[in-house]
């Protein structure tokens, strides 16, 4: 019998690669989002391993559905990669709360909610894995990222605590960490960016950090680089409690560690084209 696993925000980019990665890996692949018809593309391409189910990870109502048809299946799951995700992009000053609060109720209380729905099947059955997708801004923060830039701080904070809890079960947690990578994510972010432009205080530096942005996406690897690291958290002995994808982006996270962020703001706003902003 093959080993199950549910994926998260499956109808597009980081999700749908994951789906279809890992239904060729052998695994049965329960790919849940809120655009059904999207998902139902990935049945001609999942080995006929993948079963598309709606799913919206801020209603517990819909996960509760979905994880009831996941429940007929008969067997436990096995694997959660829980990497529905959405991004706000404005000033920390200007971007309104209910922009905040729906980026949380995706990235964090979304997570959550379908990682309790999933843990009570995992523990009983003594083994699983959750793979927390975060990113690269869970680590370092651009501007105008504030509100994205927290959630995915907050997915490494819970994250650990949750390795930490889980350990008695045989459940194993590890965070996926990507940096830019080629999806739709980044277009929509950049549209976002574009409704600051004209804002009277931030504009001009949205405009020159917006410049540097948008070249990042269509440049950046394809997903496969992230589905390898899910499939690595998913199958080996020993996952390691944080991946970063493409690896070369370690490089960058071990600089920020290392550096005081005086000098990281320095190299930050050169590379973002804020350096001429700085008074
Ligand atoms: N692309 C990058 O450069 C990058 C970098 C670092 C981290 N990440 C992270 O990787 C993950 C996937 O991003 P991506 O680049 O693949 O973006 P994407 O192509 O825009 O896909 C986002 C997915 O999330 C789903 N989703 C959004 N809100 C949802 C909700 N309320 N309930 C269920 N599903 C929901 C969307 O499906 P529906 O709209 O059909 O629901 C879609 O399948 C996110 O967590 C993102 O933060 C991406």
């Amino acid at each position: 019998m093959h080993q199950s696993v549910l994926v998260t925000g499956a109808s597009s980019g980081i999700g749908e690669e994951c789906a279809v990665f890992l239904a060729h890996k052998g695994f049965r692949v329960f790919a849940a989002a809120r655009r059904l018809d999207k998902l139902k593309e990935l049945t001609a391409v999942g080995a006929g391993r993948i079963t598309p189910l709606q799913m919206d990870v801020t209603e517990k109502t819909s996960i509760d559905a979905a994880l009831a048809r996941v429940a007929e299946d008969g067997a436990p799951l096995y694997g959660l990669v829980n990497n529905a995700g959405a991004s706000a992009m404005g000033p920390v000053e200007k971007l309104p709360l209910s922009e905040w609060r729906a980026t949380f109720e995706t990235n964090v209380f979304g997570l959550v909610a379908v990682t309790q729905a999933v843990l009570p099947q995992m523990r009983e059955a003594g083994r699983g894995r959750i793979v927390n997708i975060g990113s690269l801004t869970g680590r370092i923060a651009s501007p105008f990222q504030g509100a994205y830039a927290a959630t995915k701080h907050a997915v490494e904070g819970l994250s650990d605590s949750l390795r930490r809890e889980l350990v008695p079960y045989g459940v194993k947690v590890s965070v996926v960490r990507p940096g830019a990578i080629n999806t739709p994510f980044g277009a929509h972010e950049a549209e976002m960016l574009a409704t600051y432009e004209a804002d009277e205080s931030y504009g001009d530096q949205v405009k020159a950090f917006k410049a540097w942005f948008s070249k990042q996406h269509p440049n950046a690897p394809s997903p496969v680089v992230v589905a390898e690291a899910v499939h690595h958290a998913l199958t080996a002995e020993a996952p390691h409690s944080r991946y970063t994808a493409p690896f070369k982006m370690t490089y960058a996270l071990a600089l920020r560690n290392a550096l005081p962020s005086a000098v990281t703001d320095r190299i930050l706003e050169r590379v973002n084209g804020l350096d001429k902003f700085r008074k």
